[in-house]
């Protein structure tokens, strides 16, 4: 087998995304398989430096991650500069996976060291700064790209192949509900499961800017793109307690609720809520309702009912509901093996860094999702319906 290695630097690899879906879930796992197989008798694989602050957490997570998949504890270093310099080897694609705040500097690091730039969404909390990012990788002719995981996520890919199928017939509404409830860490013996940054509007934090960014890519490309929007954020935890224990003001809309019209005139209205509590089938559910057919996706699985399966109620509360509307919807089967989300994208990633592949997640991509959040929130700013520009 001959190998063609790849070093990443892989940066904010302490966080909750770059050490479960990043470094183990993808990176790792990678490796473990044995590299990305090309044609018959060759394989990439992947050569990593961990980078962050904190030396210890680096040296924990080198020594967990790295056996099992090289032999070896990973080699990490505080020194990010020291690693994009070439001071610890050669490594020649640079990803980011800390809070969103950081990750300007970062970028920009990377793309002065004429790295090929990956990184967490969003990529910027504001339109301009987004699309400068993108063009600075651009113009230097780097390689690219931006996290869009949801997309290989077995819920959507299911989706897509209905759509592809022709099973909805004309679609009329995509009804997406995201959320749970997220502890505010207040309560005796209920912690916080979310970094208390998410819940800071000065820290990059906000339900618009962390989710609409995901909403972008996933409506555009399984149903096309938004053309205009009105959206409502609220904040209803005003007071949450932080990693230390203290309690801070909650700056951020920890709720957002969004119709988005798409060019073709189709509604797609998403609820997004971390002061929710679940009754649904998943943890997000997008209900697509078109004329010959209707679609529920969860994360992974999907029921469909088609129009001549569908049940004919009659609106009678005096009895109970003689309906029970959950029996008349079939599970779409798993007819390949879905592999993780994050996992897909990367080795799409590293394919177009090393082959040359075709790539279409780039940083103006993400930009996209970033001016999505951005008009959300003038929307409710303004309390106004607001039209979405191209971007160039
Ligand atoms: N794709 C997705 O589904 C998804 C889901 C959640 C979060 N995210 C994104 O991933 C990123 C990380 O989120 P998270 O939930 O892992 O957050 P986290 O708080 O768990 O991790 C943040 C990381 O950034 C590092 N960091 C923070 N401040 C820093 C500084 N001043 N200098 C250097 N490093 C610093 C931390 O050490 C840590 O490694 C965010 O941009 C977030 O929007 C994406």
């Amino acid at each position: 087998m001959q190998t063609r290695r790849i070093g990443i630097i892989v940066n904010g690899v302490t966080g909750r995304m770059g050490t479960h879906q990043h470094l183990d879930r993808s990176l790792s796992a990678i490796i473990r398989q044995g590299g990305i197989r090309v044609g018959t008798g060759a394989a990439i694989m992947p050569d990593l430096i961990l980078t962050g602050r904190n030396e210890d957490k680096l040296a924990a997570l080198a020594r967990a991650h790295g056996p099992p998949a090289i032999g070896k504890p990973y080699a990490y270093t505080t020194d990010v500069q020291g690693a994009l310099d070439g001071k610890y080897g050669d490594f020649e694609v640079f990803f980011d996976a800390s809070a969103t705040q950081q990750r300007s500097r970062f970028v920009e690091m990377a793309v002065k060291a004429g790295k090929a730039v990956y990184c967490e969404k969003p990529t910027a909390t504001v339109t301009a700064e987004a699309v400068r990012l993108a063009r600075l990788a651009g113009d230097a002719g780097l390689k690219n790209g931006v996290v869009q995981d949801k997309l290989w996520l077995p819920g959507f890919r299911k989706l897509r192949m209905l759509k592809d199928l022709g099973f909805f017939g004309r679609i009329l509404a995509v009804k997406g509900d995201f959320g749970y409830w997220v502890f505010s860490g207040l309560d005796c013996d209920q912690p916080a499961q979310r970094p208390s940054w998410n819940y800071r509007a000065e820290d990059g934090g906000g339900m618009m800017i962390d989710m609409f960014c995901h909403w972008q890519y996933v409506i555009s490309n399984l149903f096309g793109p938004v053309r205009r929007l009105v959206a409502c954020g609220y904040t209803g935890l005003p007071r949450r307690r932080d990693e230390a224990g203290n309690v801070f003001a909650a700056t951020a809309d920890d709720a957002a609720y969004a119709i988005f019209v798409l060019d073709d005139g189709t509604v797609a209205q998403f609820n997004s809520s971390w002061h929710t509590r679940v009754r649904r089938d998943d943890l997000l559910t997008v209900q697509v309702d078109g004329e010959k057919g209707s679609a529920v996706a969860g994360l992974r699985e999907v029921v469909v009912q088609s129009a001549a399966g569908t049940p004919k109620p009659v609106w009678n509360p005096d009895v109970p509901q003689p309906v029970d509307f959950y029996a008349g919807w079939q599970t779409v089967p798993d007819n390949i093996v879905y592999d993780n989300a994050f996992k897909i994208q990367w080795e799409l990633f590293i394919r177009h860094v090393a082959l040359d592949e075709p790539w279409k997640y780039t940083l103006m991509e993400g930009a996209r999702g970033v001016q999505l959040a951005e008009l959300g929130m003038r929307s409710w700013k303004e309390q106004r319906w607001v039209d979405v520009e191209p971007l160039q």
